[in-house]
């Protein structure tokens, strides 16, 4: 599988770099470290010594560069050899990769394309850990799957009644009865320039227990989703009373304020073939009488459901060479992402003057 290069992965949160710290990472298979200088800023190069290629994750911060604690050869925060310890001159080509990285919505996020097409306003808006208006808190965990398997079950979410039937589907399953709903496998998809939007409703279905004492045992969902690449899932739930969206004619109630409403932001970051992480957060609006806490709960447990789920699926397809998957309507969203994906990849390599990692010697 072929990897989008233009684009931010997040690699890791922000808390998980300390001042002056050093945090050994990886994407796409690409061994990274990222530190942070004296001045406050970041830097990320690859995570290995130009001299005898010691990790320069073990290595030390000074002032903004980065020293390697094998012999000592000292890096500029653009990668560029400074100092080798008995010697006045260095080589004007010594020198390791540097990635743009930049800190936002409390992660981290690398650049893995052509450094000249980084591009902040491209930072996925995966605010909510440090949002006034939500209650969140941010976890993360490793899969031993290929990433596009998680973000193909991120972009179905007619998994939820079955997969996560004790957890978010409340011991019951949704109905989905396209009478009354717009059915959770379906939705209605708006294209973005890298993503999709999936808005969906369900007209009086059954409410989470958590939220049961303060919304009742019935509401109206109001739910818009965006998934964008390489894989990040925003997702915004609302629920209103029952009859609401029927009275908004099959729209988003605008006029009445939602008895509770919930957003998780996700991030599906490939380490390697099989290996991803997943990192999350999900939580209440301010008003809700539901914990942060126990929005945590609720999302570790769900999320440990799907993994079980994923990693049991990779095994599976690893032990099926040949077999292809048997295509569905709900694979339907799952495919057109894969077509906005294979769109910035083609328009990645038309512009060619792409710069690639440096060859493992
Ligand atoms: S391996 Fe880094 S200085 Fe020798
Ligand atoms: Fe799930």
């Amino acid at each position: 599988m072929t990897y989008l290069h233009d684009c931010w992965y997040m690699v890791s949160w922000a808390s998980d770099v300390g001042q002056q710290g050093v945090l050994p990472t990886q994407v796409m298979d690409q061994p990274i470290v990222v530190y942070r200088g004296a001045s406050g800023a970041l830097f990320a190069f690859d995570d290995r010594c130009r001299h005898k290629l010691a990790p320069l994750s073990r290595g030390r911060v000074e002032g903004d560069a980065l020293r390697c604690m094998y012999h000592g050869l000292k890096y500029g925060p653009d990668g560029r050899c400074i100092q080798i310890p008995g010697r006045s001159d260095v080589p004007t080509n010594l020198r390791v990769r540097s990635y743009p990285v930049q800190e936002a919505h409390s992660a981290i996020w690398l650049w893995m394309g052509d450094p000249a097409r980084a591009d902040r306003t491209l930072i996925p808006p995966f605010e909510g850990i440090d949002h006034p208006e939500w209650k969140m808190i941010p976890g993360q965990m490793d899969y031993e799957a290929h990433f596009s398997l998680i973000n193909e079950n991120l972009l179905d979410l007619s998994h939820v009644p079955f997969v996560h039937r004790n957890s978010f589907g409340g011991g019951e399953e949704i109905p989905l009865d396209p009478e009354v709903s717009i059915p959770m496998q379906e939705g209605e998809v708006t294209q973005l320039d890298r993503g999709l939007r999936i808005v969906f409703s369900a007209r009086s279905g059954p409410v989470a227990p958590m939220l049961r004492a303060e919304v009742g045992d019935v509401a109206d969902t109001w739910t818009t989703n965006d998934f964008l690449v390489p894989g990040i899932f925003l997702l915004t739930i609302e629920l209103f009373k029952p009859g609401s969206i029927a009275a908004a004619g099959g729209r988003r109630p605008a006029d009445e304020m939602p008895l509770h409403r919930n957003f998780s932001c996700q991030a599906v970051t490939p380490r390697s073939a099989r290996r991803t992480t997943y990192f999350y957060a999900f939580g209440p609006w301010k008003k809700s009488e539901v914990t942060a806490e126990g929005f945590a709960q609720v999302a570790e447990m769900a999320f440990a459901e799907d993994r079980e789920m994923i990693t049991a699926q990779q095994k599976v397809i690893d032990a099926s060479p040949g077999v292809k998957p048997k295509l569905l309507h709900m694979d339907k969203r799952a495919a057109m992402f894969d077509a906005v994906v294979q769109r910035l990849i083609a328009q990645e390599s038309q512009n060619s003057d792409r710069s690639l990692p440096e060859p493992a010697p």
